[in-house]
């Protein structure tokens, strides 16, 4: 139905239509904008007033009106924003304000909605192939002076397409995918007996998964399995390593401890032997206590930095050449929200994550051009060993009353996160799914890092 977004009118009449035709309204997705490319001074007031209407008021009014539909807990809303909104692109000033407008929006709005339920992202693609991009090629081509693709080629490796943007473009934008993409979604669900017909996202994937002997790790190796990859799952404990693997169809175990640059290597290489080649590899391996900085001797900042940095480092060192040789493939580095945010007690464990996200970022240019995707996956407090190990040490060493950490997670997160919520996001990472991601860091932390307060 006609809908324009800047009218609150139109976006009840067309939530309340839907409702009216299916009987609910479960995912809202604020996808409708424009741009402007113009040198900021250029910008009239009209372009911006309108730019501003369209994409923030849109997204806004967008939300009010789902609202009234959402179902608590359980509704969605996915809110189109841009790489442009989180980092100024010369030439589109309104549009990148406007979108950076759209994921402030987005946090305000996921954390007062924690309550309810109901969970509000933002999507931020970088230049995707759609009738946006056409239209503003050759006016960028000429302000600039280079080539539209060649600058795209340098930044981004390629233009990415409207599927991998999420949706998959026609009429011609990103909106028309998400709706063409969920009525696929749904006819590939079902066979001729109603039986489900999905195949699985890694089919024909070799995957090392590396402290996958429990929590975390274990949850990847089994969502990747499940995905059909052939997984190979490694930890510094052999028994604990055999013991997933034997539960895993499939699975093989390979004892590894991720601070020798040769075991490593022979992990790779016999795992290369056994299976034929590797194309994901999960650097995962990692260890956190707390201990305050003054108290913390150099040893015990290597006993973490060693594991969690250098292992990720020598984990992409050796598993990128296979992947390569293989054809391609991806690197899921499992980092933390830690790497955003400086963390009371755990100094080296937040600065080995920031390093773990920093190595992400140049990996994933260095091996753009062989066929290696490398993104990094943010979680926050996720109910594992590691973490209810230690809750005792942080409220001794923070000076909480017993029991209060749970409540400090309940009041940043909502809750604790699982691992099997990690390895859902871990399975989109090193699928088709995420094609044009590349160097990203892919939050899931119930909210945390969105509010302030
Ligand atoms: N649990 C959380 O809240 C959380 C949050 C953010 C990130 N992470 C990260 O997720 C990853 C997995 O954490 P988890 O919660 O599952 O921890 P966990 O303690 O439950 O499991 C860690 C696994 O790593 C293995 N390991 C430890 N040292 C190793 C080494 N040197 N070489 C190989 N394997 C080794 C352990 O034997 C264990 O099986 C870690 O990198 C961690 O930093 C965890």
């Amino acid at each position: 139905m006609a809908c324009d977004v800047t009218s609150a009118s139109d976006l009840e009449a067309a939530v309340q239509a839907t409702v009216d035709a299916f009987g609910g309204l479960d995912i809202m997705v604020n996808n409708a904008g424009i741009e402007v490319v113009k040198p900021l001074f250029h910008h009239t007031e009209e372009d911006f007033d309108r730019i501003m209407a369209i994409n923030v008021k849109g997204t806004w009014l967008g939300m009010k009106a789902a609202m009234a539909a959402l179902p608590q807990p359980g509704g969605v809303i996915v809110n189109m924003s841009s790489l442009a909104g989180l980092g100024g692109v010369p030439l589109f000033g309104a549009y990148s304000a406007s979108k950076a407008g759209v994921v402030q929006l987005t946090r305000c709005a996921a954390t007062e909605l924690k309550p309810t339920g109901i969970r509000v992202n933002a999507v931020c693609p970088a230049f995707i192939a759609t009738a946006m991009v056409d239209r503003l090629k050759p006016i960028v081509s000429e302000i600039v002076g280079v080539p539209f693709d060649d600058l795209a080629a340098m930044k981004q490796g390629r233009v990415g397409t409207p599927e991998e943007g999420s949706g998959d473009g026609g009429l011609p934008g990103l909106g028309r995918i998400f709706v063409l993409q969920r009525r696929r979604l749904r006819a590939r669900r079902r066979s001729p007996g109603g039986d489900a017909v999905m195949a699985g996202l890694l089919e024909g994937k070799v995957a090392i998964v590396t402290g996958a002997g429990k929590g975390i790790g274990k949850a990847i190796a089994e969502a990747y399995a499940g995905e059909g990859a052939t997984v190979v799952v490694s930890d510094i404990d052999e028994g604990l390593a055999k013991e997933t693997a034997s539960r895993i169809s499939g699975a093989s175990a390979i004892a590894c401890d991720v601070r020798s640059e040769e075991q490593v290597k022979s992990l790779v290489d016999q795992t290369v032997a056994q299976h034929g080649g590797l194309q994901i590899m999960v650097p995962n391996a990692g260890i956190g206590r707390p201990v305050p900085l003054l108290g913390m001797d150099y040893e015990e900042w290597r006993a973490v930095t060693s594991v969690n940095l250098d292992g990720v480092f020598l984990c992409i060192r050796y598993g990128a050449p296979a992947i390569i040789a293989s054809g391609g493939g991806a690197i899921v580095n499992i980092c933390s929200i830690t790497a955003q945010a400086g963390t009371p007690l755990i100094g080296h464990y937040a600065a080995a994550k920031a390093g773990v996200m920093s190595l992400t970022q140049t990996a994933s240019v260095e091996l753009r051009a062989q066929g290696v995707r490398v993104n990094a996956v943010l979680p926050g407090f996720i109910e594992t060993e590691m973490v209810t190990s230690v809750k005792g040490d942080f409220e001794r060493l923070l000076g909480f009353p017993d029991g209060q950490f749970d409540q400090v997670i309940a009041m940043k997160q909502g809750r604790y996160g699982t691992a099997e919520e990690v390895a859902k996001m871990a399975v989109f990472l090193a699928s088709d799914r995420s094609s044009f991601s590349n160097g990203s860091p892919f939050v899931l932390d119930g909210g945390c890092r969105a509010s302030l307060l």
